[in-house]
């Protein structure tokens, strides 16, 4: 059922205890799975999950176990496998897992429909390849309703409810507060930087430091390579993001010219061709290029591939590509998400948050589904508070409380002195 090695013990040992090491810094995430282990508010319920899976998302499935549920996991991305944790989620945890790093991409769309395969009345998507795999299929029939994790995955969804085509109610996890706010500014940030940095060791401090796309992700990444002593220059298309950029402190150049410069890119727009030919052909010799939008798509691997005369592998997540004119250019991992092929994913702190709106939301769903229609849903108010709610209290913040008069003057018309 399983495409990896699951009688390598000490794999799923060694995920075991990563595990382990995740769920200590997700209190938000444990105090909905002793809820859930008391009141089985999933119980019955067939979950098919498309989601990275890493430690923390171990910690997710665990969760939705303990609150009753029958969950079956596949990757979202055919790099970001973590096999120790697969092979532990397998062996000790009991849930089936259909994923493997660096499967074709036919494994990719087989181990989709392996989690299918369960039926599912909830889906928990990453990207949408799941939701858009089940409407393709046609085997809708059933399904209550699902989960979405990221800017990408609501983009194609809400494209999808558009034009009619969702066949059933999908909450936007990714639009929570508590979900990008934290999640794609900290998380991408850090988890960016920190893949490069295991596939290079470059140094980052005096660099020309390229990001594309000043969206939360941007943000992120763009604030921590400064913080590391890096020129950062933004490209944008939006031009009140551009003018936000700027404000923060970042130069702003039309991606031809910081072609010219970079000796680091990433990309995070979540469009295609946004590095291209061109951009290749104007770039320093050395430049290393990455990306950090949710496909491969953002950085032009086949330009790239059609300019070079020659490639190799120089070291993990490291290929260069020699053009004709001898200037080397380097992709890191394949184009794909730099921090989930090269690194390990956002850090459990922020998953706390990403995950426990996962759990939260699938437990409103099977309470609520019987009102909800074919449309794109916020993640309700009450659930994005209450994570903030929780963490805070994990962390050990107290914050104030308004006070009756205070409450009062803010819902008065007569305002002043
Ligand atoms: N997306 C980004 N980082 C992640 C992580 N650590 N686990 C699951 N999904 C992620």
């Amino acid at each position: 059922m399983i495409a990896h090695n699951i009688k390598d013990i000490d794999l799923a040992k060694k995920g075991k205890l990563r595990i382990e090491w995740a769920a200590q810094e997700m209190p938000v995430l444990k105090s909905i799975a002793e809820r859930f282990k008391r009141e089985k508010p999933l119980k019955g319920c067939r979950i098919s999950a498309c989601l990275h899976v890493t430690t923390e998302t171990a910690v997710l499935m665990e969760t939705l176990k303990a609150g009753g549920a029958e969950t079956f996991l596949c990757a979202s991305n055919p790099l970001s496998t973590q096999d120790d944790v697969a092979s532990s989620l397998v062996r000790f945890s009991k849930i089936p897992v259909f994923a493997i790093k660096g499967e074709d991409r036919k494994t990719y769309y087989k181990h989709i429909a392996n989690t299918l395969s369960i039926n599912p009345q909830i889906t928990m998507d990453d990207g949408a390849d799941l939701v858009s795999t089940l409407h393709k299929d046609k085997r809708i029939e059933g399904v209550l309703g699902g989960t979405e994790e990221t800017t990408t995955g609501v983009i194609r969804l809400r494209a999808m409810a558009e034009k009619g085509l969702l066949r059933y109610p999908i909450i936007a996890v990714n639009d929570a507060y508590t979900k990008y706010l934290f999640d794609n500014r900290y998380g991408t940030g850090q988890s960016s930087i920190d893949g490069i940095l295991r596939a290079t060791n470059r140094l980052i401090a005096g660099s020309n430091f390229i990001v594309s796309g000043y969206g939360w992700c941007g943000k992120g990444i763009a604030m921590r390579a400064k913080g590391m002593g890096a020129r950062v220059i933004v490209t944008e298309v939006n031009p009140v993001r551009a003018l936000e950029a700027t404000m923060d402190g970042f130069e702003v150049l039309p991606i031809r010219e910081a072609s010219r410069i970079g000796d680091i890119f990433v990309t995070a727009t979540g469009d295609i061709n946004v590095i291209s030919g061109e951009c290749f052909s104007l770039m320093k010799d050395g430049a290393i290029l990455c990306n950090a939008g949710h496909f491969d798509v953002e950085i032009s691997i086949d330009a790239l591939e059609k300019m070079a005369k020659s490639k190799r592998v120089i070291r993990d997540s490291v290929v260069e590509y020699t053009l004709r004119n001898n200037k080397k250019i380097y992709l890191l991992a394949e184009g794909r998400l730099i921090n989930l092929s090269a690194a390990e994913g956002h850090p459990s702190g922020v998953m706390d948050m990403s995950f426990a709106n996962q759990a939260l939301c699938v437990e409103y769903i099977i309470k609520n589904y019987k009102r909800l229609e074919k449309k794109v849903y916020s993640v309700p108010e009450r659930i994005d508070k209450e994570i903030a709610r929780l963490k805070l209290k994990a962390m050990g913040i107290n914050i104030d409380v308004l006070t009756r008069e205070q409450t009062d003057y803010l819902h008065s018309w007569e305002m002043g002195t």
